[in-house]
């Protein structure tokens, strides 16, 4: 009776690109520490991602930084020929010289040269949903999301999404080009970009959370498939496990947001994925939120 009613399983990223609401995060199939080099059990991941397609799975999100490079080629070599309905997000504006070297760049011309080098790697002559993957500082922000624009006119780019941005570079970015996802940290355990979230949603602009297990990106591990208190007790309720509720959590909080779980186990992969089938109650869902605002 009280059960709250979950948003549709898919969601139509600029009302063009329909995908499941659970979809996979790729970074973690890169050599490590650092999420730096080829992944090490190439064909462990090639099964991996093949795995997660068969299950339904039609959002991968990866990025130029992940490897550098490898990542992309990993999902390549594993899928292509693509299923028509599969969408690739890939991000540029960051370079990764050594694992513990990140440079953001969001010049022009770096952008272009990162979009090019995806287009190559993923063998593909548009990118479904490519990502500013980190404002640079050094670079006014617009002239980056103006080449974005240009390489979307060029027909290189079907989408722009930004990824690590505030409201206010959302909305200037807008003025531009329209800004079709936005991809922050965001989960149970770190409500930060909370009010970023509302407004993607209230605009219908894909929110795509990272972090959304609560790890750290650079370490191993999620937290919250651990977590102890009101998580395990409304987990084992549903007979399922913490990271579960966690994720099902966040489906039951918007229609807009695409889930992108980071796994290296096709174990992990399953259990992540059948968070689509959780209802939540009304009044978890309330304890959940004040949870989470604590
Ligand atoms: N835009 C950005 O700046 C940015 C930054 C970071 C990440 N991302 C994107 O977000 C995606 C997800 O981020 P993330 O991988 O850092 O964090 P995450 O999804 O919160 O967690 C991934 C970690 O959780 C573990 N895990 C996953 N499923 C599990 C399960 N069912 N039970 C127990 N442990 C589980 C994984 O280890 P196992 O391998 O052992 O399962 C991995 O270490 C990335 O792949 C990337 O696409 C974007």
């Amino acid at each position: 009776m009280n059960k709250i009613s979950m948003p549709a399983n898919t969601f139509a990223i600029a009302s063009d690109l329909a995908v499941n609401r659970i979809g996979y995060g790729a970074m973690r199939l890169t050599g490590q520490p650092g999420n730096f080099g080829a992944y090490p059990d190439w064909d462990g991941g090639k099964q991996l991602l093949q795995r997660a397609v068969e299950l339904g799975v039609n959002f991968i999100d990866t990025a130029e930084a992940y490897g550098p490079g490898f990542n992309e080629e990993l999902i390549a070599d594993a899928l292509y020929p693509y299923p028509e309905n599969l969408v690739i997000a890939t991000k540029g504006g960051i370079n990764k010289p050594a694992p513990d070297r990140i440079q953001t760049d969001g010049r022009p011309e770096n952008l272009r040269r990162g979009c090019e080098a995806s287009l190559q790697r993923l063998k593909i002559e548009q990118i479904a949903l490519y990502q500013l993957h980190r404002p640079d500082p050094n670079v006014p922000f617009l002239e980056s999301v103006g080449m974005l624009a240009t390489l979307q006119q060029e027909g290189k780019i079907r989408h722009v999404g930004l990824s690590n941005v505030t409201i206010d570079q959302l909305q200037a970015a807008g003025e531009i080009t329209a800004i079709a996802s936005v991809q922050n940290r965001f989960s149970i355990s770190d409500r930060t970009n909370e009010d970023l979230f509302n407004y993607c949603t209230k605009h219908n602009i894909a929110f795509i959370p990272y972090g959304s297990l609560g790890a750290h990106p650079l370490k191993r591990g999620a937290p919250l498939a651990n977590a102890s208190g009101i998580l395990a007790e409304i987990a084992h309720r549903h007979g399922v496990k913490p990271n579960q509720i966690a994720l099902a959590w966040l489906l039951h909080r918007a229609p807009n947001i695409i889930l992108i779980p980071g796994t290296t186990t096709i174990a992990h992969l399953e259990e992540n994925l059948a968070a689509n089938s959780i209802d939540l109650l009304t009044d978890e869902v309330e304890t959940l939120n004040q949870m989470a605002l604590a």
